[in-house]
C-alpha cells in the first residue's frame, strides 16, 4: 500500500540527495583557456585556472557546498621529494587564492598527499629500497597543508595514509593560527585499483607504472581495521572522516557512521564514475543509476559524497 502511489511513496521515502550532499573533485592546470579531455573519464577535464574558475562558479550558482581541487602539474616540477608540493606559490595554492577571491562563500578543499608531485608516484617519500617513509613524509605533508591553509583552503584533506599525521598537521595550524581549518582525514583508504582513472587525470599513471600502494593503504580484505584507522584519526584531531572508494566499501561507510557518529564522507571516486559512464554511453546502463548509486551512500549513513557526478546531479535536482 505504501508503494501504490507515487504520493505515498515519496511521504515513505527514507533518504534523499540534496546539493547540500556533494562535493565536487575538479583538475587544474597551467595556463590559460586551457581544457583537456580526460580520455579514461567521460565528461571529466583538466582546466587552466581561468576555466577553472567558471566551472567552480557554476557549481556555486548550483548550490553545491565545496569543491576538491586536484592538480596535474608539468612532468619537470615532479621529483623524488616532491618539493612542488610546499611551493606556497605553487599551482594549488594560487588556485585556491583565486577562488577565494572571487567566491569567497564556495567551500575549498585541498588534498594533502605527494603523489601528483612526485616523480615515482607514491604519496610519500621512498627509502632507497623503496619503502614509503612514514615520519620523513609527515614533515612535508604538513608544510603542504601549511601552504593551502595559508592561501586560504577551508577544508585539509590528508589522503595520503601515513600514520600519524592528523595530530601533526593538527598542532601545526594551531601553532599557525588557523583554528578553523577542517581537517578532513581520508581515515579508511584502501589500496584500490578503482584509482586507475584518477591516476591518468593527474598523469601520475605513467610515473606509477604497475607498483602499488599496499605498504600504506589498507586491503581490501579488511574492516575492523578502518575502525582503528578512524578511530585513530579522530582521536588525533580529525573533524569529519572519509571512506575511499565508496561502492564497494559501503559496509565500511555504514559501521564507521554506526561506531562513531561523526560527520563521515565518502568518496565515489574515479573508478566508479567511468563504470557507470562507460556503461551509460554504450547504452548498456541508464542515466539514472548515477542518482541511484548516490542515494545508496545516503542510505549507509554518509553525510556527504565527493563525485565527479556532482554538477550533473547537481542540475537534475
Ligand atoms: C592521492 C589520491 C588518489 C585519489 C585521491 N587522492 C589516488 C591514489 O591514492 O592512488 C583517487 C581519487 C579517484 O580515484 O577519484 N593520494
Amino acid at each position: 500500500r505504501t508503494r501504490s502511489k507515487e504520493f505515498v511513496r515519496r511521504l515513505v521515502s527514507e533518504n534523499k540527495i540534496d546539493t547540500s550532499d556533494l562535493i565536487y573533485p575538479m583538475f587544474v592546470i597551467e595556463g590559460t583557456n586551457r581544457v583537456e579531455q580526460i580520455e579514461s573519464m567521460p565528461g571529466i577535464v583538466r582546466r587552466s585556472l581561468d576555466k577553472f574558475l567558471k566551472e567552480a562558479e557554476e557549481a556555486h550558482e548550483l548550490g553545491i557546498p565545496a569543491i576538491a581541487i586536484f592538480p596535474n602539474i608539468e612532468p619537470s616540477l615532479r621529483n623524488a621529494e616532491g618539493s612542488e608540493a610546499i611551493n606556497r606559490d605553487g599551482l594549488v595554492p594560487r588556485a585556491v587564492r583565486e577562488i577565494k577571491k572571487h567566491l569567497p562563500e564556495l567551500g575549498v578543499m585541498t588534498d594533502v598527499a605527494l603523489d601528483p608531485y612526485t616523480n615515482h608516484g607514491h604519496d610519500g617519500l621512498l627509502s632507497d629500497s623503496g619503502y614509503i617513509l612514514n615520519d620523513e613524509t609527515i614533515e612535508v605533508l604538513c608544510e603542504q597543508a601549511l601552504a593551502c591553509a595559508e592561501a586560504g583552503a577551508d577544508i585539509i584533506a590528508p589522503s595520503d595514509m601515513m600514520d600519524g599525521r592528523i595530530k601533526v598537521i593538527r598542532d601545526a595550524l594551531e601553532e599557525e593560527s588557523y583554528k578553523d581549518t577542517v581537517i578532513l582525514s581520508y581515515a579508511a583508504k584502501y589500496s584500490s585499483k578503482f584509482y586507475g582513472p584518477f591516476k591518468d587525470a593527474v598523469e601520475s599513471a605513467k610515473f606509477f607504472g604497475n607498483k602499488t600502494k599496499d605498504t600504506y593503504q589498507m586491503s581490501p580484505t579488511n574492516k575492523l581495521e578502518a575502525l582503528h584507522e578512524v578511530a585513530m584519526d579522530i582521536n588525533e584531531g580529525a573533524d569529519i572522516v572519509m571512506i575511499k572508494p565508496g561502492m564497494p566499501y559501503l559496509d565500511i561507510v555504514s559501521s564507521v557512521k554506526e561506531a562513531f557518529k561523526i560527520p563521515t564522507f565518502v568518496y565515489q571516486v574515479s573508478g566508479e564514475y567511468s563504470m557507470l559512464k562507460g556503461a551509460i554511453a554504450r547504452g548498456w546502463l541508464s542515466e539514472e543509476v548515477i542518482k541511484e548509486s548516490l542515494i545508496s551512500f545516503k542510505r549507509a549513513g554518509a553525510d556527504c559524497i565527493l563525485t565527479y557526478s556532482a554538477l550533473e546531479v547537481a542540475k537534475n535536482l
